[in-house]
């Protein structure tokens, strides 16, 4: 593995990079920020964001920015969660022990999460900072092997993850996606960027 793929400000260095075409340049978007209410000035700088996941129905993906990033919050249904162990066998690093983008403890289990139904974790690939898409279908289809289980796909150098967002063996991206602090605020309340509180 290569230093700069391990180096998440090298990472974040390129996500930026290939967001300049759509924000017009770097240069343009540090007055947008300073155009910010000092509130949405402390989001931008890392302050935990909250997340109303009441309507979330099994099956559905909401999106939540921490930190300029994406954070992806997927309800898995029964079946979804039983592709894990299918896919278990098959991916790189099934108990999250790689240390680049360490998995908090309490994700450290079968599902990468607190609670299995479900997932969070930031939506950029750990190769080269693309924003995988979702491929929740099971079964054949281009770019996914025959036995595939639902997962995410990475269209910049075909990374494969699977719905615990665990990278398959063989593919560039080196590392799982990231799970980023969190912690339950209520049942229907997600707190992103701080697990401390309960
Ligand atoms: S950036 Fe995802 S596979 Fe290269």
């Amino acid at each position: 593995m290569s230093e700069s793929l391990a180096d998440p400000a090298r990472r974040n260095w390129v996500m930026i990079t290939c967001g300049v075409g759509a924000v017009g340049g770097v240069a343009t978007a540090v007055p947008f920020v300073a155009s910010f209410t000092p509130s949405e000035r402390a989001k931008a700088a890392g302050a935990p964001v909250e997340a109303d996941i009441g309507g979330l129905k099994p099956g559905e993906k909401m999106v939540v920015e921490w930190r300029g990033k994406p954070v992806w919050i997927l309800h898995r249904t029964p079946e979804q969660l039983a592709s894990l162990k299918k896919t278990d066998a098959q991916v790189a690093d099934p108990k999250s022990e790689r240390k680049n983008f360490p998995t908090p403890e309490y994700a450290k289990n079968e599902y990468r999460s607190r609670k299995p139904e479900l997932l969070v974790v930031v939506g950029i690939c750990s190769h080269l900072g693309c924003s995988p898409s979702d491929k929740f279908a099971p079964g054949p289809q281009p770019s996914l092997p025959d036995d595939w289980q639902g997962g995410f796909l990475c269209p910049c150098h075909g990374s494969t993850f699977d719905l615990a967002g665990r990278v398959f063996k063989n593919k560039p991206a080196p590392d799982n996606l990231e799970v980023p602090p969190y912690t339950y605020l209520s049942d229907t309340r997600l707190l992103i960027g701080e697990d401390k509180k309960a």
